[in-house]
């Protein structure tokens, strides 16, 4: 049930009315509730279960228009089945067309799979909070992810290897359970070539065809040196992999209001108004799903 009063009312007791209202999260509402009519242009089959979609926004100019920030989501909508909420992983740069990777899930993420090129979506948005990449900018960054979380993290890595010079050491670390899961594998050695983008992968556990590490993503920060109060980390995968991620980058003397994870939770409008999404009195939709790892760990019931 929605935690909130209807907020058209001020409910609030005699004794706190003399407290300033927060319509903070009012304000901050983009009106985004349009669908972009879009078609499918491109689909590239990752793995047994993800897919990665080039998605282009029919109208020229609504096309032209369209921009969004690292860590930003749309509502993608599959006519005749639904929509859902997925992260922009293409390059913030690129005003063709945005790139989605998506997981086969259920009734929607199935029904795209079946998609082919030339099939018709729908997206809303862009929603939600962003990496503050700004933030960062001189300072080393740690890019970190865990099986789909490559998805989310995929915007960031584009910004900050196109934008090099603005930060000092970049480390991308990924893992997966197995070889046959790891995503974007053919794009590793292009970032490798960047200048000074240290990347290594690890997987939990290997095939016969593996040279590479095996292990927990953990055991990939043994190889890394940090100044700690000179690095931010962006750190996305399922919450009991950012816990212990999180945890162990904490020990290397990380601040945790320095360390930034994406929520996922179930959503249904993407901006502010079914309550489908909440954590408390939080909404992951408008007040994440980016959010720093202090306010992630102060939210009940969050991971
Ligand atoms: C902000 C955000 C960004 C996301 N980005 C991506 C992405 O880049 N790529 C991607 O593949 N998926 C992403 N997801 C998850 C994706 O939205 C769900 O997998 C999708 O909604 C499932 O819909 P469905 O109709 O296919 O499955 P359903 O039939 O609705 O559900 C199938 C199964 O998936 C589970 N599920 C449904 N929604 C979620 C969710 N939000 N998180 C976890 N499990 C869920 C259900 O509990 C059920 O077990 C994101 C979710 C959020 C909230
Ligand atoms: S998805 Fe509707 S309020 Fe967040």
């Amino acid at each position: 049930m929605c935690p909130l009063p209807l907020r058209s009312y001020d409910v609030r007791l005699e004794s706190e009315m003399n407290q300033p209202l927060d319509f903070n999260r009012l304000l901050r509402l983009k009106p985004v509730a349009k669908v972009f009519k879009s078609e499918i242009t491109g689909v590239i089959r990752l793995t047994e279960m993800e897919k990665l979609f080039h998605i282009r926004i029919i109208d020229d100019a609504e096309r032209e228009r369209f921009s969004f920030l690292p860590g930003q989501f749309v509502m993608l909508e599959v006519p005749g089945y639904g929509e859902v909420p997925i992260s922009i992983s293409s390059s913030p740069s690129n005003k063709g067309y945005i790139e989605l990777c998506i997981r086969k899930a259920g009734t929607v993420t199935n029904a795209l799979h079946r998609a082919h090129r030339g099939a018709k979506v729908g997206i809303r948005g862009p929603f939600g909070t962003n990496f503050p990449l700004e933030r960062m900018e001189g300072q080393s960054i740690l890019l970190i992810a865990g099986g789909l979380g490559l998805a989310p993290l995929r915007a960031p890595i584009f910004h900050v290897t196109e934008n090099r010079s603005d930060f000092r050491d970049v480390h991308i670390l990924y893992g997966t359970k197995d070889p046959d899961q790891l995503l974007f594998d053919y794009q590793y050695e292009e970032w490798r070539r960047i200048d000074d983008v240290n990347i290594q992968v690890i997987v939990e556990q290997a095939n016969d065809s593996w040279k590479g590490p095996v292990g927990l993503i953990t055991k990939l920060l043994d190889n890394v040196t940090i100044d700690p109060n000179g690095t931010y980390a962006i750190v996305c995968g399922p919450p009991v992999m950012f816990k212990f991620v999180c945890g162990q980058l904490s020990q290397m003397g990380i601040p945790m209001d320095r360390m930034f994870v994406s929520l996922e939770r179930r959503m249904h409008c993407g901006m502010g108004k079914c309550c489908r999404c909440n954590v408390g009195d939080t909404y992951t939709c408008t007040d994440g799903p980016v959010f720093d790892y202090w306010s992630v760990i102060n939210l009940k019931e969050a991971i």
